[in-house]
């Protein structure tokens, strides 16, 4: 739950990030707990250096799946984006792969739709970028690596739940002290109007012992 949040804060803040007029990059990591039939969203993220270079950048994705028997998978290249295109290059994911990066070519991170147990592996993001100086090219390459795991569904983190429960004993305690104060203040004033309307009859030993229980129906 916590990392949904964390995510979804992730996704508002590039959000409004990649909607200000002067783009500003937050290299985030990407989330690494896939849910069995949802989609994830594999995150990869290379801020550029200097914005004002024209970058001609490509990417490829490589995924070697976890193996149940210790068995040594092959990395597959499963997916590449260059000049504007993306093909799937393996079959394990046949079409379940989409680019979801963005135009500037900064975030080139990848959904997978319909997660499946399959899924579960290492991840590697690899981002070549050709700067153009003139007749100079310069080179460069990140490199971005994470494990995926998938999950049946999606884990409810610990914190969250205990700081809900927090939350709703609270909110309890809150309305009650509300009453609570609320009946107080309610006889405190009935009281002082008794008294200054008949000073002759006393009923002060009655609310006293009453005042310990201040939550029962006023009955005056
Ligand atoms: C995998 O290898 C580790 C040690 O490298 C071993 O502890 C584990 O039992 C192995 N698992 C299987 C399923 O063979
Ligand atoms: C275990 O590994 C072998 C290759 O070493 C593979 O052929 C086989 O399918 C694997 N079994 C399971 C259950 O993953
Ligand atoms: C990524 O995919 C989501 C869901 O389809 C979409 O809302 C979002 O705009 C995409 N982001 C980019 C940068 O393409
Ligand atoms: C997701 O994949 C499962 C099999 O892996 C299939 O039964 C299901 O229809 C798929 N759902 C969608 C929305 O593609
Ligand atoms: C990513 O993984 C590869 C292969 O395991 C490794 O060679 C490389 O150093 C890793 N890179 C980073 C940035 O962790």
């Amino acid at each position: 739950m916590l990392t949904l949040y964390r995510a979804h804060l992730q996704t508002l803040v590039l959000f409004f990030l990649f909607h200000l007029s002067k783009p500003v990059c937050v290299e985030v990591p990407s989330d690494t707990e896939a849910v069995l039939g949802d989609f994830m969203r594999l995150t990869c993220i290379s801020c550029m250096p200097r914005e004002e270079v024209k970058a001609k950048t490509s990417v490829d994705w490589y995924f070697t799946p976890k193996s149940e028997n210790n068995s040594t998978n092959d990395k597959l290249h499963i997916f590449r984006f260059e000049n504007e295109k993306p093909s799937v290059v393996d079959e394990h994911f046949s079409n379940r792969l989409v680019w979801n990066g963005s135009h500037d070519m900064q975030d080139v991170s990848i959904r997978i739709q319909n997660v499946t147990d399959s899924d579960r592996g290492f991840y590697q993001c690899l981002i070549h970028r050709t700067f153009e100086f003139g007749f100079f090219t310069p080179t460069f390459s990140t490199e971005k690596n994470f494990t995926l795991d998938v999950k049946k569904k999606a884990s409810t983190d610990a914190a969250a739940i205990y700081s809900q429960i927090m939350m709703y004993v609270l909110l309890v305690f809150l309305t009650f002290w509300l009453l609570v104060e609320m009946v107080y203040c309610y006889r405190k004033i009935s009281k002082s109007d008794e008294q200054a309307q008949d000073t002759a009859t006393n009923y002060l030993a009655i609310p006293s012992e009453q005042k310990d229980n201040p939550a029962a129906p006023v009955t005056e």
